[in-house]
């Protein structure tokens, strides 16, 4: 297995060995590329499908054209994540049947980039012939040429992670984008080092990007008809980039200013927020800007302060709620959503019923829930036993979704009768009669179309909810097209 994983650092003076194969010039690669298809295939967080954004992009430019089939593709990329063991589960099935392709197509390749790779390496090569291409998320600039490498039958792995690159300077290629609502990764990379988790080992160091080069993001999707960004991080609350020129220190505070002020008629959102890093006065930017969204999604955890410290998560649960009285008491009728882990090393059912009375306690509109994987490598699997049994794991993660389940029944339920300004995205799912949007607390709302187009605001009076989803109807008149 992997668990004789060197620290971020020593794995970062490893790396150059990784890299491999000759270079080729630009013109060298597009011919290479010429009327090739690429299918891209994404796993895993916000950011990693904001990265093949990137990916798509650096192929395009370099004459790759994208393919949604993958039976007609000649480069099949999956953007893969390692965070927990059932994620790399999902990618060695699908891996399995795009190998079918090889079979009627044997000239085409198979890529693998993200965390998985990055934390495999070139293994994947080696160990079972699984793929042709190993690429991590610092190397994506690279792909072309080790597509090239590839195609002349050589190793193709360039895991090498940055302490610089936030590709600041490629225009992502919007994939499967609705026209209303985009990303915008602002950070790369964490340096926090909580000890079940892998990212850190995936990802490498925290780097922010220039913050300028993030405004004028915004303000192209502006302009192309966007009406919302969501600005993405692992920890948002870390953002930090000094100007080079006037030194001056952009934190996340400012950051959501800068873009806040690209029009009143553009939504900002961000995630992820940290408990030990968000603070007063990114909620009070919240408070003074409308168009900042009054949601926070606010990763615990685990609701007891023994289990918070051996998670190296740096705050306890007394830290935890005083941040959440923050956000009540200065950004009211804030939406709240968390992230949960069940059965976290050594974990005892009372330190489980903390987690539920945590739970109790807030009233999250809306939880990610898992039971804890042991990642290789992790400072978890190094020093702690993964001794909480699979049933009561299970179990106990079984709890915590049922009572998520009740508070966010009550949460939806309690909004019936209000009335909501919101964004709309898309024709719902649901019918083709219906659109739907969500309010700023990042509650999907469904109401009949009547006028209303996606990018509109529109506003409505919730009339009934599930504990997902709002349902409502467009008040009278009908406030629309506020462009
Ligand atoms: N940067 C974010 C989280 C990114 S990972 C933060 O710090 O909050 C998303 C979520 O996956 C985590 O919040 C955690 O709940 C879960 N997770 C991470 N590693 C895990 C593991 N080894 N087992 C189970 N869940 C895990
Ligand atoms: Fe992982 Fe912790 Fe970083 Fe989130 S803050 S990505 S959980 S190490
Ligand atoms: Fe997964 Fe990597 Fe994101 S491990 S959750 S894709 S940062």
């Amino acid at each position: 297995m992997y668990d004789q994983n060197p620290t971020l650092d020593q794995q970062e003076s490893l790396l150059p060995d990784d890299r491999q194969g000759e270079v080729l010039t630009r013109e060298e690669m597009e011919q290479a590329a010429a009327g090739r298809l690429f299918y891209l295939e994404s796993y895993g967080c916000q950011m990693n499908f904001s990265d093949s954004e990137i990916v798509a992009s650096i192929l395009h430019q370099h004459g790759f054209g994208l393919t949604r089939q993958f039976q007609e593709a000649d480069l099949i990329l999956l953007n893969t994540c390692a965070i927990r063991d059932n994620a790399e589960q999902r990618v060695r099935n699908r891996l399995q049947e795009l190998r079918t392709v090889k079979k009627q197509k044997p000239e085409a390749l198979i890529g693998m980039l993200g965390c998985m790779a990055e934390r495999l390496k070139a293994r994947l090569l080696e160990e079972e012939q699984l793929v042709d291409i190993v690429c991590g998320p610092d190397a994506y600039r690279d792909l072309p040429q080790l597509v090239a490498s590839a195609d002349s039958g050589q190793k193709a792995v360039n895991v090498l992670l940055s302490r610089e690159e936030t590709y600041s300077d490629i225009a992502p290629l919007r994939l499967d984008a609705n026209g209303v609502t985009g990303f915008i990764s602002i950070m790369r990379g964490c340096d926090n080092m909580c000890s079940f988790c892998v990212v850190p080992f995936t990802r490498g160091r925290e780097r922010s990007r220039n913050a300028f080069t993030i405004v004028a993001e915004a303000q192209d999707l502006f302009n192309r008809g966007y009406r919302e960004v969501t600005l993405l991080g692992q920890n948002v609350d870390s953002y930090k980039w000094q100007h080079p020129e006037t030194d001056n220190w952009y934190h996340f505070a400012d950051l959501l200013k800068l873009v806040a002020e690209v029009s009143p008629l553009l939504r900002v959102r961000f995630s992820t927020s940290h408990p030990k890093d968000i603070t007063d006065e990114v909620l009070h930017t919240m408070a003074a800007y409308e168009n900042i969204c009054n949601y926070i999604h606010l990763p615990v955890q685990s609701g007891n302060s023994r289990i918070l410290e051996k998670m190296n998560r740096t705050y306890d649960r007394d830290w935890y709620m005083e941040r959440i009285d923050a956000i009540r008491r200065i950004v009211p009728d804030c939406g709240l959503s968390t992230d949960i882990i069940a059965g976290f090393c050594s974990e005892t059912e009372e330190e489980h019923q903390d987690t539920l009375s945590l739970m109790e306690q807030v009233q999250f509109d809306m939880s990610y829930m898992f039971f804890y994987s042991e990642r290789p490598g992790t400072l978890a699997a190094r020093k702690y036993p993964d001794d909480v049994p699979e049933d009561v794991k299970k179990r106990r993660l079984n709890e915590i979704i049922a009572l998520q389940n009740i508070h966010s029944a009550n949460r939806y339920k309690q909004d019936i009768g209000k009335t909501f300004k919101v964004l709309v995205e898309k024709t719902s799912r649901r019918s083709a009669e219906d659109m739907c949007g969500r309010t700023d607390q990042n509650k999907m709302v469904v109401f009949p179309k009547e006028n209303a187009a996606a990018g509109d605001y529109v506003f409505v009076k919730i009339t009934d909810a599930t504990s997902a989803t709002l349902i409502g109807h467009m008040t009278e008149p009908v406030v629309a097209a506020v462009k």
